[in-house]
């Protein structure tokens, strides 16, 4: 697309396809995706395409007496210097494709090999927190860090979908099957888009469908009040229940293929069942009902906590509130209904340990909600890979055996950090993220420094790869070396969450604190004296986090107040590794900047200067951070640095 950034399918991945000949069987929808994609191909490179049986170097083939169930797995084949993929299902067939785009000439040329390529996890989805009306604080997209939506413009959906074709194709080729094209936070322009305003996301999902994408919406729990004059919203009432039918209903006419709702209730001021005396699973199973005709399923979220706290009121966590929400409904949710649960229990920060209702509800379906929209980890000016912190979640095993990429039976889902910026994502290494969640989604327990060399390859080019690793591979341990350490969190600046603040929620209702004092740091959750968050653990975590001497260092702050002498496993003290932590940090910023200034000449220079800009301000906010944090801690403590280094 013309002005756009072509993200990890520049023209060029497309050669070694584009240059010889492909015959193309089969039909519908998706093939046909992937005809335009060949046509295109051959069209500037010289090969040819048919859709009849013929002389080729790439057959695709979709065949459904193969595997009728398989709809996204493919089998790819390559020998003679040919290479075949078959697939049973239409998306099978269009991921068999980008599979042999990714693979370039290696997809013909090489030792022969058959392999079977299949999804682990079903639902692969992004959510949009992209609201149709400017919302007077969040603005067009909530936490979003690349411009305006890709959806909405100021009140309206956009006339031209160009561009949301152009997303679409980037998501097929890593393997996203869904996106929710609305905030979880659902105004009022924006709950009219479940009734009277469905054609909106009618068109966008037709869009979405040609790249094997099912579109999901966003609806407020109070629609039947809202939207439909009811006088309750209670999910037990027949009046509300055969509301949601109906509406539910229209919206399956002009969506045949909808994916389901995402529901935020109950959190943060949406309104949910507890105002009728329900349970979550009343709430949930009320959608669940409404959406089964269809095959629709219900995100239910499970980020409900009380943002009323009380900071003098040590008994409440907000850690706990999940699992102290939920587990105890586990079995009673609808089969077509699924728990929607943070990786973390508190809010997506640079450390946290994996939320200990992963797991802990066998008879639920949950889908695991990572945050690809950089919030808290530099907010897309800052380069920060998050594949190596999704993959330890997704590594991650609750009970022996068990790892969360396998629990997450419900889906994974990330928050898009995308918009109508040329670069899609603001900062151009935060594509990365995109791609990773994608390819992560399909393969959980993928390498995901094997991810990383992929996406580089893909998007500049073989020979920058060692110059763009060496600038990523990193970034994510750099940035939570520069912000707050040993997984104690937040210490961002309220609000808009970007840049320090040691103290900005200390004393706030929202519960995310760090009880930093003359002598020490960090939040007791232990069971033995702190708020028993250590318990929601199985017994092997439970373990490990309960006592000072068994937590892992980079969680330490998150389970424990300890004094600034603590020595850690490491061998430093706390406060020294505050310090140290923070000098390093910096000094890594300033080293991948140098770092990409040589790569010069290597990369595109549009590409070039928009991360070399953001560059200066990761440089600066980083010192930033350094100097406020450090000093906080130095006058707290009143323990000098051991190197005599400048501390404020
Ligand atoms: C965070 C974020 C909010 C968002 C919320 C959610 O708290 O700051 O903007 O609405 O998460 O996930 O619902």
């Amino acid at each position: 697309m013309q002005g756009v950034d072509p993200a990890w399918l520049p023209d060029g991945v497309f050669r070694p396809i584009g240059t010889r000949r492909t015959v193309l069987r089969g039909s519908g929808l998706l093939v046909d995706t992937v005809h335009g994609e060949l046509v295109a191909a051959c069209a500037r490179y010289g090969g040819g395409v048919s859709r009849e049986p013929g002389p080729y170097d790439l057959l695709l083939e979709l065949d459904d007496s193969f595997s009728p169930d398989d709809a996204e797995g493919f089998t790819y084949e390559r020998g003679d210097g040919r290479a075949t993929v078959t697939a049973s299902g239409a998306r099978g067939l269009l991921y068999g494709f980008f599979h042999a785009v990714r693979l370039g000439e290696e997809a013909f040329l090489g030792e022969p090999v058959r392999e079977t390529h299949r999804p682990a996890v079903g639902l692969r989805m992004l959510d949009h927190w992209d609201n149709v009306a400017v919302h007077p604080v969040m603005g067009q997209v909530e936490r979003g860090y690349a411009g305006g939506s890709l959806f909405w413009e100021d009140g309206r959906a956009r006339g031209d979908l160009d561009r949301v074709a152009a997303y679409g194709r980037l998501l097929a080729s890593c393997g996203i099957n869904a996106v929710a094209v609305n905030n979880v936070n659902v105004h009022e322009a924006e709950a009219r888009l479940l009734t009277d305003r469905i054609s909106e996301v009618a068109a966008l999902a037709g869009v979405f469908r040609a790249y094997g994408i099912r579109t999901h919406l966003s609806v407020t729990f109070a629609a039947p009040i809202v939207l439909g004059g009811l006088a309750t919203a209670d999910p037990l009432d027949p009046e509300v229940r055969r509301w949601w039918a109906a509406a539910t209903a229209r919206v399956h006419e002009a969506i045949p293929d909808f994916g389901g709702y995402v529901v935020k209730a109950d959190s943060e001021g949406q309104p949910g069942p507890f105002a009728y005396g329900r349970s979550h699973a009343d709430g949930a199973n009320l959608l669940a009902a409404a959406l089964e005709p269809y095959g629709g399923t219900v995100h239910w979220r499970a980020f409900v906590y009380d943002h009323h706290q009380d900071w003098r009121d040590r008994t409440t966590d907000r850690a706990r509130a999940a699992y102290d929400h939920f587990t105890p409904l586990d079995g009673e949710f609808a089969a077509n209904a699924v728990l929607q649960v943070k990786h973390g229990p508190m809010d997506f920060q640079v450390r946290e340990p994996v939320s200990p209702l992963i797991g802990a509800m066998p008879g639920t379906r949950l889908a695991v909600e990572l945050q690809a929209t950089q919030e808290y980890t530099g907010q897309q000016r800052h380069v920060c890979w998050l594949g190596p912190m999704w993959s330890e979640v997704l590594r991650f095993e609750p009970e022996e055996g068990s790892p969360v990429g396998e629990l997450a039976r419900g889906g994974l889902v990330a928050v898009s950090n995308v918009g109508d910026d040329p670069f899609w994502t603001g900062h151009p290494l935060a594509q990365a993220n995109l791609y990773t969640f994608g390819r992560l989604a399909w393969r959980p327990d993928a390498d995901a420094g094997g991810i990383l060399d992929e996406w580089i390859g893909l998007t500049f080019g073989a020979d920058a790869t060692a110059g763009v690793r060496a600038v990523m591979a990193g970034s994510w341990r750099t940035y939570e070396k520069y912000t707050a350490p040993l997984g104690v969190g937040f210490m961002v600046q309220p609000g808009h969450h970007y840049g320090p603040s040691v103290d900005g929620y200390e004393y706030s209702p929202w519960g995310t604190y760090h009880f930093a004092d003359r002598d020490g740091v960090g939040v007791d959750r232990s069971v033995a004296s702190g708020t028993g968050y250590a318990g929601q653990y199985g017994k092997r975590w439970a373990e490990v986090y309960e006592t000072v001497a068994s937590c892992p260092d980079e969680l330490l702050l998150f389970f424990h107040h300890v004094p600034y002498g603590h020595v850690l496993k490491s061998g430093k003290t706390v406060v020294q590794h505050i310090y140290d932590t923070h000098f390093e940090g910096v000094d890594e910023v300033a080293e991948a900047r140098r770092r990409w200034d040589a790569l010069a000449g290597v990369v595109d220079p549009v590409r070039h200067a928009r991360v070399a800009e953001r560059f200066e301000e990761q440089l600066r906010s980083a010192r930033e951070w350094r100097d406020q944090i450090n000093s906080y801690f130095f006058r707290k403590s009143g323990v000098p640095d051991e190197h005599g280094r400048t501390i404020y």
